[in-house]
């Protein structure tokens, strides 16, 4: 039975986005599986990296990110939230990531949990990523939620493709080897409406936490976010004339 690694990014326990994370954990000890949990506001985690994070790192010296994460690693003296957060990963077998979209991103704590979590040497070298990454046997799934509606979240709408929006976090875990599942979104989140608007949102939200039992039964065979694989770039990191471009991100403006 696959472990499950939770990660929730939200400040308010009763949100949408906390009550999702809830429902999948509880669909996933339904399904008889483990869940381990990173609810990063309620563990009030520090997104931010900075030299004083190192117990190895002089004061007066140069701070040089990697080197310091490479140093602790080798150290095995990471800051102690770190570490945790590095062992729940090399224990998951999925890792299911629930927030909100903020400015067209993942809210500011996500994005520091991996610029902190996902350390040099500790979970990647230039020798173990992409097709050779270390997490080449996690899944990924991002479940997200927008105050935009699902028009104006497809590829022709004016708050842009989400797809793309999410493309710099999947493509985060594909360089540690990870695959990324096809994102489950709930679009129109806020609590403006009135009236029968606001019974009709809360009847489709309720409709989302009812389905995340089929969500994670039906996990690994839903459709994957694709990328690249190694061979498809030349030697300078080009992607080849005749290799498929799977997102705009990579040979942008150029399709089939
Ligand atoms: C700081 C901030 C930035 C936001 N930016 C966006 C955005 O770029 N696109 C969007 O669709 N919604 C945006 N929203 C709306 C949130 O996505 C929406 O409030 C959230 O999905 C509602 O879920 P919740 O009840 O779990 O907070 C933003 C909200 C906040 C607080």
């Amino acid at each position: 039975m696959p472990t499950t690694l939770i990660v929730t990014a939200h400040p308010e326990p009763n949100s949408f986005t906390n009550a999702w994370a809830r429902a999948s954990a509880k669909a996933c000890e339904e399904l008889g599986h483990k869940v381990i949990w990173s609810d990063l506001y309620e563990m009030a985690f520090d997104p931010v990296e900075r030299a004083a994070n190192f117990k190895d790192h002089s004061p007066n010296a140069h701070f040089d990110i990697l080197k310091a994460q490479d140093t602790a690693t080798e150290n095995n003296n990471f800051a102690q939230d770190i570490a945790r957060e590095q062992d729940k990963i090399r224990q998951a077998d999925r890792i299911i990531f629930h927030y909100p979209i903020w400015w067209f991103k993942e809210p500011a704590i996500l994005k520091g949990w991996c610029d902190r979590v996902l350390a040099s040497s500790a979970m990647h070298t230039v020798d173990e990523r992409y097709d050779q990454g270390r997490f080449k046997f996690t899944r990924a799934l991002f479940c997200v939620n927008t105050g935009a509606n699902a028009h104006e979240c497809a590829p022709d709408g004016k708050e842009g493709n989400l797809e793309m929006l999410l493309w710099p976090m999947a493509h985060t875990l594909r360089y540690l080897g990870m695959t990324t599942m096809k994102p489950v979104c709930a679009h129109g989140v806020h609590s403006y409406h009135e009236g029968d608007t606001k019974i009709k949102l809360e009847t489709y939200l309720r409709g989302i936490l009812d389905n995340q039992i089929n969500v994670i039964r039906d996990f690994d065979t839903r459709d994957i976010i694709h990328f690249n694989a190694d061979d498809d770039f030349d030697h300078n990191g080009s992607l080849k004339p005749d290799a498929k471009s799977y997102s705009d991100f990579v040979r942008c403006g150029v399709k089939e």
